[in-house]
């Protein structure tokens, strides 16, 4: 092609897209918060970025164990990040203000392969822009717990009699047959944990247990009370509390004594829970949790977690969300709760009627209705972190997930092969129907299942293992998703025969 041929339009779009390619964006808000207040909380995220070939490798893989599989997970995005970060590193490190400065923090994360900076200035942040390697800046956001009814008294019942959320979904009834959820490690991404409670120290697993990235505390601790409770009704042991009292527990605080959980925390969890670490920063994979259980959201409905989401899938870890405390409205489902690898949970209240403040379907991302489950959510009797003897009622969907989690724990321990799909697919054929009415989310009535308020209903302990017992007798073809899909695949095949 001759020179002269070339149009001047096409001149120009080059030189565009060129000046283009090299150009940082950075999300507006950061701009704004600087002008605010002179500082912003950023993540920094790379154009290098092979993260998602390094997982479909890992998936592929033949591994011995799971835990050789993390390993080698680990291993593989822990050099990517080493070799994509370390200019932008030397940058941020050469900058002398920064390392001037006591408030700021640098943390470099193998997970999601992103750089964070707490209290970026505008000078830095001028900077980072010119730089080639980046892809984008964004600013770190900032995520909730939430107990919309608020506390009740503090009590101290010595009556070992379950609780009325373990009843309701026939725990009891699974105890009985010898199972209690032993084998099974559950960890929670929450305000911690009060260690020494009687509910909660005998099934602590000590080794790469616990891990604080807010304020670096060697022992299970917990300055606001919600991490207690949820733990409480996973494995507590006293009172009739835990759902899977065989259980074991490990954490990770993500979340400060207000209840607020700032997006590099809950990126450093999850560092934690696929690859647990001791007080030393020396960690083992093999020791990852079989179950993480999450009661913190979004108000809205964003990707922002998708890349832990994504490693806890090919750690083969069950993740479970609360969907939020923003019903009865329709659309109010938070995130990351409706990623489809995840198994959202809104509750019921003690008459198991949908309660009015559970976030409702349907979801903006994903195609099925949401919540997945509910479970029981209001006046929830659980560990304080106000005493080693005291307990308390809470409620909040944030009060549902962990009864699911603790019916994920006593599943997994019924059969420990079980993969995370087959569990996330039991666990919503065991789910029953509720009682009571509310209004249709996204044209679905609610006496039909799944549904916009409770999913496929409300989780049911015997139903969900005798589910799994019978895994190989196809007995859960009969599900509504198994004959969706089938007719799905029959229909495109043009009839074949039943
Ligand atoms: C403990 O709580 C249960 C219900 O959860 C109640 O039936 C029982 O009376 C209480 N026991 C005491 C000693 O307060
Ligand atoms: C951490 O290192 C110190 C000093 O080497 C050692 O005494 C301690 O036992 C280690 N702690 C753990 C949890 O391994
Ligand atoms: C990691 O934990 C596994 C399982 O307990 C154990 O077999 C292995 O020796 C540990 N590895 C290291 C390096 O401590
Ligand atoms: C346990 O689960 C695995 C994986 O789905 C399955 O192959 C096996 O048959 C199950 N075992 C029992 C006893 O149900």
């Amino acid at each position: 092609m001759k020179l002269q041929n070339i149009s001047p339009v096409f001149v120009l779009a080059v030189a565009i897209t060129t000046s283009l390619a090299v150009e940082v964006k950075v999300e507006s808000s950061i701009y704004k918060a600087i002008e605010d207040t002179g500082k912003a909380n950023i993540f920094v995220s790379f154009k290098k970025n092979d993260i998602h070939n390094i997982r479909n490798q890992i998936t592929v893989q033949t591994h011995v164990t799971r835990g050789d599989r993390i390993n080698s997970l680990q291993e593989a995005l822990k050099s990517h990040a080493d070799t994509t970060q370390a200019g932008v590193l030397k940058a941020i490190n050469s900058y002398r203000p920064l390392q001037a400065n006591p408030t700021v923090k640098i943390s470099s994360f193998w997970i999601t392969n992103q750089v964070y900076i707490r209290h970026v200035d505008r000078e830095l942040l001028e900077q980072l822009s010119t730089l080639d390697d980046i892809s984008e800046i964004t600013q770190e956001q900032v995520y909730t717990i939430d107990n919309p009814l608020g506390d009740s008294t503090e009590v101290r019942n010595s009556s070992a009699e379950p609780k009325w959320g373990v009843a309701a979904i026939r725990a009891p009834e699974v105890w009985a047959s010898g199972n209690t959820g032993s084998g099974v490690v559950v960890a929670t991404i929450d305000t911690g944990v009060r260690g020494t409670h009687e509910a909660l120290r005998g099934g602590f697993r000590k080794e790469y247990g616990w891990f604080d990235p807010i304020e670096a505390t060697l022992e299970p601790t917990d300055d606001n009370g919600h991490g207690t409770h949820a733990t409480g009704t996973i494995v507590g042991r006293t009172n009739g509390i835990g759902v899977a009292p065989g259980a074991q527990w490990i954490a990770c605080k993500g979340c400060d004594y207000k209840g607020q959980c700032y997006q590099s925390d809950i990126i450093d969890c999850a560092q934690f829970v696929v690859c647990p670490t001791d007080a030393n920063g020396s960690f083992n994979c093999s020791l990852a949790p079989h179950i993480v259980s999450n009661s913190w959201s979004s108000s809205n409905e964003n990707y922002v977690n998708d890349g832990i989401i994504s490693m806890f899938e090919t750690a083969e870890i069950a993740v479970i969300f609360a969907i939020g405390n923003s019903g009865p409205r329709c659309r109010t489902v938070s995130s990351p709760g409706t990623h489809p690898y995840v198994i959202s949970v809104g509750a019921v209240d003690s008459n198991t009627a949908v309660a009015d403040y559970s976030s409702r379907g349907p979801s903006s991302i994903n195609v099925s209705p949401q919540p997945d489950v509910a479970a029981p959510g209001s006046n929830i009797l659980s560990a304080l972190f106000s005493g080693d003897t005291i307990y308390g009622e809470k409620s909040g969907t944030s009060m549902a997930t962990p009864h699911v989690a603790g019916l994920v724990a006593l599943l997994k321990s019924q059969n420990m092969s079980l993969t995370v799909s087959e569990i996330r697919r039991l666990i919503k054929a065991g789910a029953q129907p509720i009682k009571g009415s509310a209004e249709p989310c996204g044209g679905i009535e609610n006496k039909n299942y799944p549904n916009n308020a409770v999913g496929y209903g409300m989780v049911d302990a015997p139903k969900t293992i005798a589910g799994s017992a019978s895994l190989n007798a196809q007995v859960l073809l009969k599900h509504h998703e198994f004959v969706a899909f089938s007719l799905l695949i029959f229909g495109s095949l043009k009839f074949l025969s039943f």
